[in-house]
Parts: structure tokens; sequence; C-alpha cells
């Protein structure tokens, strides 16, 4: 009997809970020629999504290239990538894709080579004097679009940890892609990112080069609604009794984050599968703590690298669920000087990705970015 519980890679269409309207958005997308970003905390669910509806769309007769921006160690290979699969997808007949390639990527100087073996295409592209790495991904983007105007089925392209591509770049890298992208007619794109503020800033400001290049969608978490039915499952189908606060404890300890619900949903299935008891809620927190004491040294580097007010910011939204940090009595009872020291203390926070804000009605959240490390922190940390 295998764990029903999976983390750590992305899923596929026929195993996600819930996010059927964010599948459809980003099919839609991909078929449609259209333009979406897609933004979301990190472990959310986001490349998930991405995988279920190209698999939705593939199946359907679209081409889509997708591609995680932090697999390739520089834009040039990233480039090269597109260039080759381009070359496979849209070329018609191998003897015929080189001609093709040139036609398309001239600019670029392609050299294509194909392995009869693995049936695929790999390519070297040669920057122009000047042209920057960016710039010359738009090349490789604009050649796709003109391969594309002459494909009778729908081409996209997806681009994860999208945030990558600009990083560097900063504000001209900006601008190139988004001259690029702008001017394709024929290829449909979805970006995807998890630095939430710095997606969400920078297709959200006027002044960047990516405001409303297209539109956004943000991930949530999955609802409880949708989550409580699969966990309760999951339990149920290898025959383990499960409390009702059994599967709402692992929501709140997971902070419905699916990735740690997963994880903790895991190890509970493991362990009742072991000593064959029931799943109570008892179970459930024991299990968290033992999750904890096993990335013990994890947490205890992320701990060590922090300055003390920033510690002591982090106990604070640990312990005090993420709001109301700047109160006079909160910054005392943490021992902080003034307010703004705790401001300047979480905004460290977030910047090292370990706390990160949540938006609900008007009003900002912190919450950690692991739940589990709020576990450590209780099993290990004197809370004041
Ligand atoms: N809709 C879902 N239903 C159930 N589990 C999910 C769902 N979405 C994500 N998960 C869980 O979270 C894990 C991570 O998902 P995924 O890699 O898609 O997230 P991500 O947002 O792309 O993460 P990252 O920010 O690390 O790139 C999955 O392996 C799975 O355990
Ligand atoms: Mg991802």
């Amino acid at each position: 009997m295998t764990n029903p519980f999976e983390y750590g890679r992305e899923l596929s269409g026929a195993e996600i809970v819930d996010r059927t309207d964010e599948v459809d958005r980003v099919a839609r997308t991909l078929t449609d020629g259209g333009r979406l970003f897609l933004i979301g905390p990190r472990r959310f669910g986001k490349t998930s999504i991405l995988r279920a509806a190209t698999e939705r769309v593939r199946a359907e007769g679209a081409v889509v290239l997708r591609y995680n921006a932090e697999a390739y160690p520089t834009l040039t290979t990233l480039a090269e990538r597109v260039v080759s699969d381009a070359a496979k997808a849209l070329t018609g007949p191998v003897r015929k894709a080189g001609k093709r390639v040139q036609e398309a990527f001239g600019a670029l100087r392609p050299q294509l080579s194909y392995d009869p073996l693995s049936d695929t295409f790999s390519a070297s592209l040669t920057a122009a004097k000047g042209q920057t790495e960016p710039a010359l991904l738009s090349d490789a983007l604009g050649g796709l679009d003109r391969l594309a105007a002459t494909s009778s089925k729908p081409v996209a392209v997806v681009i994860d940890e999208f945030q990558r591509v600009v990083e560097d770049g900063g504000v001209a890298a900006e601008g190139q892609v988004r001259a690029a992208v702008q001017s394709h007619d024929h290829v449909g794109y979805v970006f995807a990112g998890s630095k939430t503020r710095m997606l969400a800033e920078m297709t959200g400001d006027e002044g960047r080069p990516f405001y409303r290049l297209g539109a956004r969608l943000f991930v949530g978490p999955v609802p409880r609604d949708d989550f409580r039915p699969f966990i309760r499952a999951g339990f149920e189908d290898a025959g383990f009794d499960v409390e009702d606060a059994a599967v709402e404890a692992v929501l709140d300890l997971a902070e419905d984050v699916p990735y740690n619900v997963q994880r903790l949903a895991r190890d509970v299935w493991a362990e009742a599968r072991a000593d064959g008891t029931a799943v109570t809620a008892e179970r459930v927190r024991a299990t968290l703590e033992q999750l904890a004491r096993r990335d013990d040294p994890f947490y205890t580097q992320t701990w060590n690298g922090l300055s003390a007010t920033q510690k002591k910011a982090l106990l604070a939204v640990a312990a005090e669920g993420g709001t109301g940090l700047y109160a006079g009595a909160v910054v005392r009872a943490y021992d902080l000087a003034s307010p703004s020291t705790m401001r300047t203390a979480v905004k460290a926070l977030v910047k090292a990705g370990v706390a990160r804000e949540q938006e609900t009605q008007g009003a900002v959240r912190y919450r950690l970015e692991d739940p589990f490390f709020a576990a450590w922190l209780r099993l290990f940390i004197a809370v004041p």
C-alpha cells in the first residue's frame, strides 16, 4: 500500500486538490495566445497548476514549451533550449529543421544538431557584439513567434520562476523582454513566480516595463472544504480511523500551505500504518514535533543566521499570529527598542525568505514561509 500524500514534486492534474479555476485560466491563456502572470507564495502549488494546464492543452494538440528559469545556469542556455525545442516541435520533418531554424532564428547564428537516438535537437547560439543575455532570449522568443505564425496549432511558452529572467539585468532587461513579448501575436505566455513581493511590484508598478503586460492571477491556499475530504480519504482508504480534529490539526499546523499539509499528512499516515492506531489530533501534533526535530540542523542554521533583533521579531511573528506586531505592548514583550526596530527586523525576515506578507482585507499579516519553523521555535527556543 503506498502513501497517498506526496510532497516536493510537481503534481499532475489528476493529483491536485481544487485549483480548477486556476488551471482553466492558465489553459485558456496558453491556447488563446494571451499573457498571464501566476503569482503566489512558495509551495502553494504554482508549478503543479502550470503542469496540469500544460498537460491538458497538449492533449488537445497545443505546443507548449515549459521552463523553470532557475534550472538554467544562464539565460543563453535557456534561449538555446527554446531554439532546440522549437526545432523539434515546429519545423516538421528533421531534414527541414536546419533550414527553418536558420530562417526563424538567423540573427542568432544558431548551430543545430540532431541526435537520432533520443530524437532531440540541441542548439548553440552566438550573441551579437554587445548583445545582452535578456536581449538574446528576447530574440529567441521572436524566432519562436515566427515559427508559430506558420503553425496550425496554438503555441505557448511557460516560464516558471520568471523573476530569475530579469533578476540580474534589472529594468533594462525587463524592458527588452517586455518589448519582445508584447510584439508577439502567435505565442501565448504564462509567467509564474514565488518571490511574491517582487513579481507583484514588477507587474503592478506603473513605472516598470511589465506593468499591465498581462493579467495577474494570485494563487491562494487550497480551500479547506476541498482539502478536508482529500486528507480524510487518504487515511480512510488505508483503513485508519480519523478524528475530525486530526484533519483540522493538519490544516492548522501546516497553516494551509499545500506542501506542508501533504508533508505532515504523509508522516502521520506512515506512523498510523506502522502501529495501527487511530489518527488523532494528538498524533498529528506529536508527528509535527518529530518532523521539527528531524529538521533541527536546518532550522538551527536559519536561526543562527539571524541577528539578535531579527530573532526577537521572528518569535513575535510566530507567537502573535503575525498581526499587531507594532503595538507598544508587543514591542516591549519581545524586548525591542521601538516599533520601527520591529518594522525593520520584520522586513529583513521577509527579504531573507523566512517570513512572508499575506494581504487580508487591506491589512497585512506576517506568516512564516515554513509553518513548521514555528513548531521548531516552540520546541527549542524559549518564547517570552
Ligand atoms: N492543489 C494541490 N493539492 C494538493 N497538494 C498540493 C497542491 N498544490 C501543491 N501541493 C503540494 O505542494 C507541493 C509543492 O507543489 P508545487 O511544486 O506545485 O508548488 P510551488 O508553488 O511551485 O512551489 P515552489 O514555490 O517551491 O516552486 C506538491 O508536491 C504537493 O505536495
Ligand atoms: Mg514551483
